[in-house]
């Protein structure tokens, strides 16, 4: 393998428990029908195999329920989702064509019926898709439970940092939105103190209360539940590209 030595780093992980026959069978077959590569012309909303009317993007989306809820759910959307974690990326593939382990594997992979061709994955860093995305591309960009590195001398490796809110802010158009979800105290915090008066960014909550609940729009996921279940209140915080 080459190592490209331009990459940013990347400090979670790559891989997971050994991914059994069914889903290694999807990540092998069914994965270049749906992946970004960086070489594609991303230009356009022809991306999908379906026509679509708005972009979104969800980064990091672990094990891919909050992304396969919303494309089920938005037909008319495209849903671009990036993720570093080959494990994840697999569920997401076992989740929209209903393949699991233990089945008898089809020769050929088909998303599930109800679904459209609405979403592609790109299976790496997002920072690398970032330069390959045109300005003003995008219509929503999810960020969910991002990892909260909270040590002080991790606070370099969180996502949310000067450096992407730029590269967000690029490729989201105006009027387009952030949405960030947290269960972690201080990157709760830290989030508030990143896009305080951020000059690109406008925080969307009316009232003290509104970013203790989900939003309407949402779709919830396994991290979600864990999390208050440990009695953990997660935190949606929306803003507006300005
Ligand atoms: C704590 S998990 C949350 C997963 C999911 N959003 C959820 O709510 O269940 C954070 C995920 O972000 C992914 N991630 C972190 N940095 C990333 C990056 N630069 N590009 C793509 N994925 C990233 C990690 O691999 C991990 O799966």
């Amino acid at each position: 393998m080459l190592l490209d030595n331009n990459a940013p780093k990347f400090y979670g992980r790559r891989q997971g428990r050994k991914i059994r026959k069914a889903k290694t069978s999807l990540l092998d077959t069914f994965l270049p029908q749906v992946k970004i590569n960086l070489d594609d012309n991303l230009q356009s909303a022809n991306l999908f195999g379906t026509p679509v009317q708005k972009i979104y993007l969800e980064i990091g989306f672990g094990n891919g329920e909050h992304l396969a809820g919303q494309a089920l759910k938005n037909p008319e959307i495209g849903f671009i989702g990036a993720e570093v974690f080959k494990n994840g990326v697999a569920n997401l593939l076992s989740l929209i064509t209903g393949i699991k382990e233990g089945q008898n594997l089809p020769d050929k992979f088909h998303l599930l019926p109800g679904r459209v061709d609405n979403i592609r994955v790109y299976d790496d860093d997002v920072r690398l898709l970032f330069k390959k995305l045109p300005d003003n591309f995008l219509d929503k960009v999810f960020v969910l439970f991002p990892d909260p590195w909270p040590k002080k001398r991790h606070a370099s490796r969180r996502f949310i940092n000067p450096e992407n809110l730029q590269e967000i802010a690029r490729v989201l158009k105006k009027g387009g939105i952030l949405r960030i979800a947290t269960d972690h105290k201080v990157y709760k915090s830290w989030v508030l103190h990143q896009l305080h008066n951020h000059e690109n960014f406008r925080w969307t909550a009316t009232c003290g209360n509104d970013w203790k609940h989900q939003p309407a729009d949402w779709v919830e996921t396994k991290y979600q539940r864990k999390a208050i279940r440990e009695g953990r209140r997660p935190v949606f915080l929306d803003y507006e590209r300005i």
